[in-house]
């Protein structure tokens, strides 16, 4: 059945399992939209609201899916969950912190990646965590063994079972470590912020992940009464305290939301303004887009972006912060195809990260994949076998397609090309995007996108 547009944007409903979009593309995206809080901030945040005695708020909270699985799992452990005293506030009150049954803590994981974030915490309060198998988006192996490595680290008794891994402090309090990880992860590094802050002593984190949203996430725990020191060469020193209190905060703009819109305005030859995106957490990403061929305005409360004249090839190598983001790459892509030249796009953060451009060259564009990546100059961290390129050659005119999602990324960059291209696509899967894009179909209509949503 297909739902008319109005309808199904009612309260910024998001896309639902087994909607498809019927999109005519094919004319440029005109509009604002406005980003909130950062998914991959927000989530982390309210898993450090366990850490405190007294209840937390946090501010700016975007209304996703990830969001809802965390709210969840925290409501599991018996911290009661409340809505604040302005839109997009949650507030988190611990004061009754209990275990949750294997079954209830399963059931609530869904497809996210954060539950891994809860073991300190957990075995802070309880003295034991029980963590389901993890989801996320297929964009690789996405192994924990630097979470359950420094978690050893730090005493805690590491159990995998087939359903998940079972923890314990074996009744000890857990205590300072020296770590150091292979790799500048941001979710180990959470993770051991989120465990050293109430670890008996020191602990000192080497080629430590130092992202805007762990800089948030840092702040949020000093708020709480943490003592967390930056040292330079991505070294965190963390002295351990006995307890910690609840926090107020208003987290960091979601700067992977606001690249995106920003190539969507790219791609389509449209013009986007981006309300709330700031210029420092960006400036790599408006590199690129300016070398690109785009043009940015920085305003008090927002960005606006648009082209400025032909769309320009350019080599870009994702890493870790501050270089250019692997969740920025996906949506550039799109806007590649229609560049006069050939890009070259170098994933190396994660080893299956391009899969999405497979539906991109069904829709017309030029891309190879090198399974091996390039062999260039020097970068921040050593390179890896399971880095992959993309070699983008354009212009390309794009034609409708049937795609289905694969990603959150992909899927939006999936999205943008059915914008982009003559005639109508047909996208599934696209339930996906609601984990990290809120109100997605509103902001799709706000800047004038023409579709339906076949429900
Ligand atoms: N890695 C390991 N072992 C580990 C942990 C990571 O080998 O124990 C590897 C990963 O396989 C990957 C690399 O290290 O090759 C980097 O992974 P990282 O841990 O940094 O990523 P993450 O914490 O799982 C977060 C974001 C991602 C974002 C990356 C990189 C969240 C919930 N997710 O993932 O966001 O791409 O950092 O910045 O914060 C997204 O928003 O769509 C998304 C995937």
């Amino acid at each position: 059945m297909t739902t008319p547009v109005r309808d199904a944007l009612a309260d910024g409903v998001p896309p639902l399992t087994g909607d498809v979009l019927a999109i005519r593309g094919g004319r440029p995206l005109r509009g604002r939209v406005d980003v909130k809080g950062a998914k991959n901030l927000a989530t982390k945040a309210m898993v450090a609201s366990l850490l405190g005695e007294t209840v937390s708020t946090l501010r700016d909270v975007p209304a996703i899916s990830d969001v809802a699985v965390v709210r969840s799992l925290l409501e599991v452990h018996g911290v009661r969950v409340s809505d604040g005293d302005e839109p997009g506030a949650l507030v988190f009150d611990p004061s009754d912190v209990e275990s949750a049954h294997f079954e209830e803590i399963d059931a609530h994981a869904g497809a996210s990646r954060i539950p891994i974030l809860f073991c300190g915490p957990l075995l802070h309060r309880l003295g034991q965590a029980f963590i389901p198998d993890l989801g996320g988006c297929r964009i690789g192996d996405r192994p924990i063994d630097f979470h359950l490595d420094a978690l050893r680290k730090f005493g805690a008794i590491v159990e995998k079972l087939p359903s998940g891994i079972r923890l314990s402090t074996g009744g000890a309090r857990l205590h300072g470590a020296n770590i150091h990880l292979p790799y500048p992860s941001v979710g180990a590094t959470e993770q051991v912020l989120l465990t050293a802050v109430r670890a008996e002593g020191t602990t000192e984190l080497r080629n430590a992940a130092i992202e805007p949203e762990i800089m948030d996430l840092i702040a949020v725990l000093q708020k709480m009464g943490a003592i967390i020191s930056y040292e330079p060469n991505r070294v965190i020193v963390i002295e351990g305290v006995e307890k910690l209190r609840g926090y107020d905060h208003r987290s960091i703009f979601d700067r992977n939301e606001a690249a995106s819109w920003a190539s969507a305005a790219l791609a389509t030859d449209g013009e986007i303004f981006v309300g709330g995106a700031k210029q420092q957490e960006m400036l790599t990403f408006l590199n690129v887009f300016r070398k690109a061929g785009g043009w940015f305005d920085i305003q008090e409360d927002g960005i606006l972006f648009r082209r400025d004249g032909e769309l320009k090839p350019v080599v870009v190598e994702t890493d870790v912060h501050p270089g250019f983001m692997t969740d920025w790459q996906q949506p550039l892509v799109v806007a590649l195809t229609q560049a006069n030249g050939r890009s070259v796009v170098h994933e190396t953060v994660y080893e299956n990260r391009l899969g999405f451009t497979d539906a991109l060259v069904k829709m017309g564009a030029d891309i190879v994949v090198h399974p091996r990546g390039l062999q260039d100059g020097p970068r921040r961290v050593p390179r890896r076998d399971l880095e992959q390129a993309a070699v983008i050659t354009g212009p390309t005119p794009l034609h409708a397609a049937d795609i289905v999602v694969p990603d959150l990324r992909g899927g939006y960059s999936h999205v943008i090309a059915a914008l982009t291209a003559e005639g109508e696509s047909r996208v599934s899967g696209v339930d996906i995007l609601s984990r990290g894009y809120e109100k997605f179909l509103t902001k799709l209509d706000a800047v004038g996108a023409d579709f339906d949503v076949i429900r």
